[in-house]
């Protein structure tokens, strides 16, 4: 292990890493060290980024998943493990948010988060588990959220799916930790400037404004988190890491 690159010899997945948190996550894995393996559905983005990161004299490769089927994340599981024989590290990221009054009643829109924030993050931990528990080390991040903690007005839905998360990686630390040497992080951002309201011009907006004089924290802040957690000792586990702007008043 050299001592500027602590994840020499690591393999990496990384989850929704065409785009804000998981792309600065997947360069800053690469940076330390780790091969990555960046997946989401967006073929193009996940290119671009494997060129960026092999330029800097990186390791990527790209695997273009859904994250809310299980197949294609078994696919990426599989060819990582055919490819690299250890899946060491999973940044499991990829994320949705659809705000609205919950009396809008859209449960089309309920759904997709329930298929990408939860059934998509327990995809992922199916499909690599079994990996991790065979070597008997592995490292599995989830990106919760500050809502996950505390949920807001248009965003119960959202909040209940990063509920879940924490739910999750705690039981994950109690069934995973002391058996099988597995460390588990929940990150838990506060307000990232990243393309996650793109979809839902208005509310963005409306964020912007609310935003105009504060400061928001970057992709790098988080990555930076996801950095620290995944290099501490193999007996540490940063269990959770709460990140907000300064400048987040909630
Ligand atoms: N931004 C914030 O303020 C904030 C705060 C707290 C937590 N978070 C969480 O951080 C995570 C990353 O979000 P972000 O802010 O970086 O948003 P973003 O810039 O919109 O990135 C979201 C990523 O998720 C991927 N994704 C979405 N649906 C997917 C699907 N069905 N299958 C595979 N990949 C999918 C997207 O890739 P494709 O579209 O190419 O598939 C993209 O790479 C999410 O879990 C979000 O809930 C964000």
């Amino acid at each position: 292990m050299s001592e500027t690159q602590p994840l020499t010899g690591k393999v990496a997945i990384v989850t929704g890493a065409s785009a804000g948190i998981g792309q600065a996550t997947a360069r800053s894995l690469a940076a330390a060290g780790a091969h990555v393996v960046v997946t989401a559905r967006r073929q193009d983005r996940l290119d671009d980024l494997v060129s960026e990161i092999s330029a800097l004299g990186g390791s990527a490769v790209a695997m273009m998943a859904n994250a809310a089927n299980l197949e294609d994340v078994r696919a990426v599981a599989e060819e990582t493990f055919a490819q690299d024989g250890r899946i060491d590290i999973l940044v499991n990221n990829a994320g949705i948010m659809k705000i609205a009054p919950i009396t809008e009643n859209d449960v089309a829109d309920w759904a997709t988060m329930v298929d990408v924030n939860i059934k998509g993050v327990l995809h992922f931990l199916s499909a690599v588990m079994p990996h991790m528990v065979k070597q008997g080390s592995g490292h599995i991040v989830s990106v919760g959220s500050v809502a996950g903690r505390r949920p807001f007005p248009g965003g119960s839905v959202y909040a209940a799916t990063k509920f879940a998360v924490r739910a999750l990686s705690w039981g994950l630390h109690l069934e995973l930790g002391a058996a099988h040497g597995i460390r588990i992080t929940d990150i838990q951002p506060g307000y990232v400037a990243t393309e996650l309201l793109s979809d839902q011009p208005d509310t963005l907006e409306a964020w912007n404004e609310a935003w105009s004089d504060r400061r928001t924290l970057q992709p790098e802040d988080v990555a930076r988190a996801i950095e620290f957690a995944v290099t501490s000792p193999d007996h540490v586990s940063v269990s959770e890491v709460l990140i907000r702007p300064t400048d987040q008043p909630t």
